[in-house]
């Protein structure tokens, strides 16, 4: 994957999004919309996974078939959010290893701060798909990287739902080898950290709280 930044602009995947960024949809309906775009934006962001083939006998002759080679990919999902993306991505690819990274932001540095972190063995040898809807100031999703990269990890990509264009740059200059997958690139952050026109918060509108 050569590109920085892919937007999915698929007609699924957009007629869904607009679901979800409506107000007036529920929170189980939200879920379940997001599980699904994630199953159709994790199609793309495994796009490049290394192939190698395996001697087969279909019911007609023997050939050498295609086959993912190399060990099961991680996906880490970012807290609490990206827990939102983990099934769309493991209906696809079952056998993921499964990580998670936690920071919350400090109210006086407002530099994000680990509280957990627990990955698969041998990041070094894995693609690595870090999931979080919403890609905002791009300040937790660089430092989620950061980690992934301390960890061991050296291909890694990021899918999110929805991109900020503050984001995006913020993650090109902390992390220009790391693409970004997305449904979305919108306009703007509010003073808030907001994305615009967006859909509030992600996590809130999944998990139905406040
Ligand atoms: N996180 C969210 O959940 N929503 C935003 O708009 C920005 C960050």
């Amino acid at each position: 994957m050569s590109e920085h930044l892919t937007v999915v602009d698929h007609p699924l995947v957009q007629h869904k999004l607009t679901l979800m960024r409506d107000k007036g949809t529920s929170t189980a309906t939200f879920r379940q919309l997001l599980r699904e775009i994630t199953e159709l934006l994790a199609y793309e962001v495994t796009r490049g996974l290394p192939m190698t083939t395996r001697h087969i006998e279909t019911p007609m002759e023997e050939m050498d078939a295609p086959i993912l080679a190399g060990k099961k990919l991680a996906l880490v999902s970012i807290l609490r959010a990206g827990n939102g993306m983990l099934d769309g991505v493991l209906e696809l690819i079952p056998s993921a290893r499964v990580g998670f990274v936690g920071l919350y932001r400090d109210e006086e540095t407002l530099q994000p701060v680990q509280y957990y972190f627990k990955v698969p063995e041998g990041l070094k040898d894995r693609m690595v798909i870090a999931v979080d809807p919403m890609l905002a100031t791009g300040n937790s999703s660089a430092a989620a990287v950061d980690l992934l990269k301390q960890a061991g990890a050296t291909d890694i990509r990021f899918l999110c739902l929805l991109a900020a264009p503050e984001g995006v740059a913020r993650m090109k200059e902390a992390h220009s080898d790391v693409p970004i997958v997305t449904a979305s690139l919108d306009r703007e952050l509010n003073s808030k950290g907001y994305i615009m026109p967006g859909l509030g918060d992600a996590g809130d509108r999944m998990f139905g709280t406040k």
